[in-house]
């Protein structure tokens, strides 16, 4: 996600301020229901997923020039056409293959892996999409029916993972929006940061960590070989290696492509990294206080790949490599994406380059993207990770 980090926000629209409001009204609901305090897991949980009201499950625009933030598909179609060529080899391998993207956004990157793909052969392939979000399905029927209406027989949606997945996984920009625990280290003992009401507003409070916190936090810690200093926040995101486990569990043979922001476990939980990596985007700006905006605002937290590494070779995967997404794009084709440049009219030109530079630019997207990714069975390394490789780094 690319949005300029500030701490002045614009003004809510007014139809968005009403909305928020009803969300926030929804979340005091549940504040009540659960006795004066939830964990700050549910309270992004209820924010951003809330039936009809959260902020990915009702109407916000989110993606593009008119939401909050842009991501790698919506910047350029190149990353899809990169991507595809990764899965055209992968495909190539396995019987009977198809592909499944998770949390699917607004479908503009399965219109263009589907595109790409028939542009350079590849046979078709059933494309599946599994999406929480009913809005965002919508969305994404219109989005493929618009631009690609000759493939969007080949495109089903699904409401859970198979239980058996031959060809390839992807997801860009899911794991950041599962919701996250976050915890305080005190001297003697790990706290859950929570959210409860003063004079009717969110405030953040603290209690004693539940065991599975106090576990993964445990578990960090045994990792490093250090306790964390006291009063260090930080976010650990307990669903994530389970939704990496269920990964494993459907993939029989072929390669997942996870991407998102993030880094390795050391990096993640550096002692300069004292106030973590929560992020919250609106109308392309970037700040760091969940608790404003809820249901119109994305909160997001940056990935420890290392408990996805982790969860993957538990499930059984192998790790074919970890690489930043401008290894990734350098690497995988983006030279043969970009072979007609000089024959292009130059505003095509100018438009073109200055995508590819937020996507591999390291003051942009190119260095705090990875992507990792892993197989199951006989599966040829895919050549994106063939420039380098930072598995060692999980
Ligand atoms: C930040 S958006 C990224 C969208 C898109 N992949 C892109 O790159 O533009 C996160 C997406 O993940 C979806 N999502 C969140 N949790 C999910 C889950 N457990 N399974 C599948 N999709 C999920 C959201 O509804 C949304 O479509």
């Amino acid at each position: 996600m690319q949005a300029e980090q500030t701490t002045s926000l614009p003004a809510a629209d007014e139809a968005s301020a009403a909305h928020s409001e009803r969300v926030a009204d929804h979340i005091r609901q549940r504040i009540a229901a659960a006795g004066g305090v939830i964990s700050f897991a549910e309270y992004m949980h209820h924010a951003l997923y809330a039936p009809g009201l959260g902020y990915y499950s009702a109407g916000a625009t989110k993606f593009g020039a008119a939401g909050d933030f842009v991501t790698a598909p919506e910047i350029s179609s190149v990353f899809g056409q990169v991507l595809a060529r990764q899965c055209a080899g992968v495909l190539h391998e396995v019987k009977e293959p198809a592909i499944l993207e998770l949390g699917a956004g607004s479908g503009k990157l399965a219109a263009d892996i589907l595109h790409a793909l028939q542009a350079i052969g590849a046979a078709p392939v059933q494309y599946r999409i599994l999406e929480v979000s009913p809005e965002l399905q919508q969305r994404q029927r219109a989005w493929l029916r618009d631009t690609a209406p000759d493939l969007l027989d080949c495109v089903t949606w699904v409401d859970a993972l198979p239980d058996r997945h031959h060809g390839v996984i992807i997801a860009n920009e899911v794991l950041d929006a599962l919701p996250v625990e976050r915890f305080v280290r005190r001297a003697d003992r790990v706290a859950q940061v929570c959210v409860t009401l003063k004079d009717n507003e969110f405030v953040t409070a603290e209690r004693e960590a539940p065991q599975a916190l106090a576990a993964a936090v445990a578990d960090i810690e045994a990792d490093l070989g250090n306790s964390l200093p006291e009063g260090y926040i930080s976010e650990v995101c307990i669903a994530a290696p389970q939704w990496v486990g269920d990964i494993a569990g459907a993939l029989q043979h072929g390669a997942a492509f996870l991407f998102d922001y993030g880094v390795g476990r050391r990096e993640y939980y550096a002692p300069e990294r004292s106030g973590g990596w929560l992020r919250c985007h609106f109308r392309h700006h970037a700040h760091n206080d969940p608790l404003r905006l809820p249901g119109i605002q994305d909160i997001t937290a940056w990935v420890d790949f290392s408990s996805l590494a982790s969860a993957a070779v538990a499930g059984g995967l192998e790790i074919a490599g970890f690489v930043t997404q401008s290894q990734f794009l350098l690497g995988g084709g983006l030279d043969e994406v970009l072979s007609e440049f000089a024959e292009m009219p130059i505003e095509a030109q100018l438009k073109l380059s200055g995508e590819v530079k937020l996507l591999t630019l390291p003051g942009e997207m190119g260095e705090n993207f990875k992507c990792l990714c892993l197989t199951r069975g006989a599966i040829t390394r895919p050549g994106a990770f063939g420039l380098a490789d930072r598995t060692l780094s999980l």
